[in-house]
């Protein structure tokens, strides 16, 4: 096989030629950290983009959903889902918090909120959702239960850059929620993430948790943490931030091109848009009936990378059945339907800025051809 691989993602990477300036500057000013120009002109251009009123800038994703937390306080039990990226759930251990898995809504892959009211109990004390491939929860409904039993709500929004329902965005739902900026992400600081949220006071106090506490020169306020991002990422991400919206309309071209051929493909599935919703495209799930498309997600999987097409299959296996986790009552299969099933047919296609009409074609071929090939 003479063709190239082609790997479910490929990081927005900004010019180099125009990265070497700022790089200049950085090494002139010797200002590498704590709070750089670089860092507060990310922060200011960033809460202009999202339409959000206030962000704290992380080294990567991970730590703001800890920092969220513990600047809430959160304790005893929190709700969350099983299908995301490991560190929903880890953010919550390393609190020594106890999560409680509920299923998800088999249309939107996210938690579903006409299951929470039943695992709420004495020792809860807040909801983690995720907007799961950027696909927004149903904020309404988690809000309303939230507000009924006095419960905080953080969103891990790693995926969810960009993302607006009716001209709002969706980073505003809940007390805070989080973002990644990982380099896998529609937009990136090859590390990094950042905490979004509603007021000056609690913006203040992020600030000094990913700061060791420190809110002066000897006063520490808070057991804090180092989650700050630097200056050099901070400029990177300046750069990216310029190209994020050609990143977004490439790929909700290449997802147009996907949709308009797997619609026809019996036994796969995917998300449709949905109406106002402003889409970051930063996935393609697809999922893959065993039944009705005559092969397993596995058979699929493995004879797309025969191909040289390589998906990933994001989220599977569940958070739930990690060792850390799978002892807990609410990680049975049995409570987690839903997320088992969609666990066992999903494949994440291949979806980037860069990525040709060739190529998405190949993507295609791969996943229809493949009684064809041998
Ligand atoms: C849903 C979700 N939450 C949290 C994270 C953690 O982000 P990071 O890798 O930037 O620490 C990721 C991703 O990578 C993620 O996909």
């Amino acid at each position: 096989m003479d063709e190239k691989k082609i790997l479910v993602t490929s990081p927005l990477l900004p010019k180099l030629d125009d990265f070497i300036p700022y790089l200049k500057e950085i090494w002139d000013s010797k200002w590498l950290t704590n709070n750089g120009h670089f860092h507060q002109e990310l922060e200011k251009e960033l809460a202009t983009y999202l339409h959000v009123p206030y962000i704290s800038l992380f080294t990567n994703g991970t730590l703001p959903l800890i920092a969220a937390l513990q600047a809430e306080r959160i304790t005893g039990e929190v709700i969350t889902t099983p299908y995301s990226f490991v560190a929903t759930t880890h953010s919550l251990w390393w609190n020594g918090i106890r999560p409680v898995f509920v299923d998800i809504d088999p249309i939107t892959c996210n938690l579903d909120p006409s299951l929470i009211e039943s695992a709420i109990t004495s020792k809860t004390t807040a909801i983690m959702p995720v907007h799961v491939y950027g696909q927004p929860c149903d904020t309404e409904a988690i809000q309303e239960i939230a507000d009924k039993y006095g419960l905080k709500v953080i969103y891990d929004a790693a995926h969810a850059f960009g993302v607006n329902v009716n001209g709002e965005s969706i980073l505003k739902a809940g007390d805070m929620s989080t973002l990644s900026f990982h380099a896998t992400k529609v937009f990136n600081t090859i590390e990094g993430g950042a905490l979004v949220m509603k007021d000056e006071k609690t913006k203040k106090r992020i600030d000094y948790i990913k700061n060791f506490g420190f809110s002066g020169e000897t006063t520490i306020v808070a057991p804090g943490i180092n989650a700050k991002m630097d200056e050099v990422r901070a400029a990177y991400g300046l750069l990216n931030l310029k190209q994020v919206d050609a990143a977004i309309i490439w790929r909700k071209q290449v997802a147009d091109q996907y949709r308009e051929v797997l619609r026809g493909v019996e036994g796969i599935t995917f998300f449709d848009e949905i109406q106002g919703v402003d889409s970051n495209y930063s996935y393609f799930p697809i999922f893959v009936d065993k039944v009705k498309f005559g092969m397993s997600r596995d058979e699929l999987y493995f004879k797309m990378q025969e191909q040289n097409v390589y998906g990933r299959r994001y989220f599977y296996p569940l958070i739930s059945t990690f060792s850390t986790y799978k002892s807990l009552p609410s990680a049975a299969s049995s409570n987690l339907p839903i997320a088992t099933k969609k666990g066992d047919e999903v494949i994440c296609l291949p979806m980037y800025m860069g990525l040709t009409k060739e190529e998405v074609t190949r993507v295609l071929n791969s996943i229809i051809n493949r009684n064809a090939i041998q």
